[in-house]
């Protein structure tokens, strides 16, 4: 399909990495991990707020071009207002697509790139329509519109391949499953106290915790981006990813800092005869269980 090989052709244009990354590391400077970070995220809400946010401006933009078109005189003024109110709830949304962008590498970070100078170039539109609108130039305001419109439907269309065929802003254990029967997955007395271990369960990566006498286990694959948690550090009764900063509760792989918005996958563990064995803490959601045998263990 020709917009799939459009899309990809954009994942590689790595002319793009130079600028990108340097925005990226200048956005990484003033977001820290926090309070700001996550609400820029979503961790509150549970998922991301950058695509929630997007159907503010969007629709005001898009029912402004309505009004211009079927409301006649009447509605000008509404129109008008519709577009202002589009440019503002375009900066927090800018802000939180910012903020997860940054998170980003390689062909995201290449489309997100595009992705925020179309947006860009669109808000500028509005902006110039509304202005044009406000000195009484109404055609040159629906025109300026209606391109501005164009931009951002083609920005949007970006925004569509990072989080469906890229998977930006989806928990990457979404299809990760587990074994519901108690698995070996190590020696007990490879476990040091206060020393994160990375192994497997099948095919499912796991980091394990012992912190006196317990040994906790979470999915070793962090939901926000992927990062290796048992590359990470321990931090009071949570590890930290090395990537980001998002910290999970090492017994039950809740969020305690974002800017990951879903929790860890937390298994059951026991020792038995010197090994340690886990299982799965929750019900199986659909998307986990694989008709491929190899992927869900
Ligand atoms: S990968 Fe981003 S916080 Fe873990």
């Amino acid at each position: 399909m020709f917009a799939e090989r459009a899309a990809k052709a954009i994942e590689n244009v790595t002319a793009l990495d130079r600028p990108a990354n340097a925005v990226a590391e200048a956005v990484g400077k003033v977001l820290k991990p926090g309070l700001v970070k996550d609400t820029l995220s979503g961790t509150q809400l549970g998922h991301p707020a950058h695509p929630a946010l997007i159907a503010v401006p969007i629709g005001s933009w898009l029912s402004a071009s309505w009004l211009d078109l079927v409301g006649g005189h009447g509605s000008r003024d509404a129109a008008r207002k519709l577009v202002a109110l589009g440019v503002l709830s375009a900066v927090p949304t800018a802000l939180t697509g910012a903020s997860d962008w940054s998170d980003t590498s390689g062909a995201e970070r290449r489309v997100g790139f595009v992705h925020a100078l179309a947006n860009s170039t669109g808000l500028g539109l509005y902006v110039a329509s509304w202005r044009a609108r406000r000195q009484g130039k109404h055609a040159k305001g629906v025109g300026l519109a209606l391109a501005g419109a164009g931009v951002v439907g083609f920005s949007g269309w970006l925004g569509g391949h990072l989080a469906y065929a890229l998977g930006v802003g989806v928990d990457t254990t979404a299809f990760t499953g587990a074994p519901a029967e108690w698995t070996d997955v190590a020696a007990d007395v490879d476990l040091l106290d206060g020393q994160p271990v990375g192994t497997t369960v099948g095919v499912v990566p796991i980091v394990l915790l012992r912190q006196g006498s317990r040994i906790y286990a979470l999915n070793d694959r962090c939901t926000h981006r992927g990062g290796p948690l048992h590359e990470g550090q321990v931090v009071g009764d949570c590890i930290e990813c090395p990537w980001h900063g998002s910290r999970f509760r090492l017994d039950s792989g809740e969020i305690e800092r974002g800017p990951a918005t879903q929790s860890q996958q937390a298994f059951q563990v026991r020792v038995d005869a010197g090994r340690v064995l886990v299982r799965r803490n929750d019900e199986q959601r659909s998307l986990r269980t694989s008709p491929v045998a190899s992927v869900t263990p």
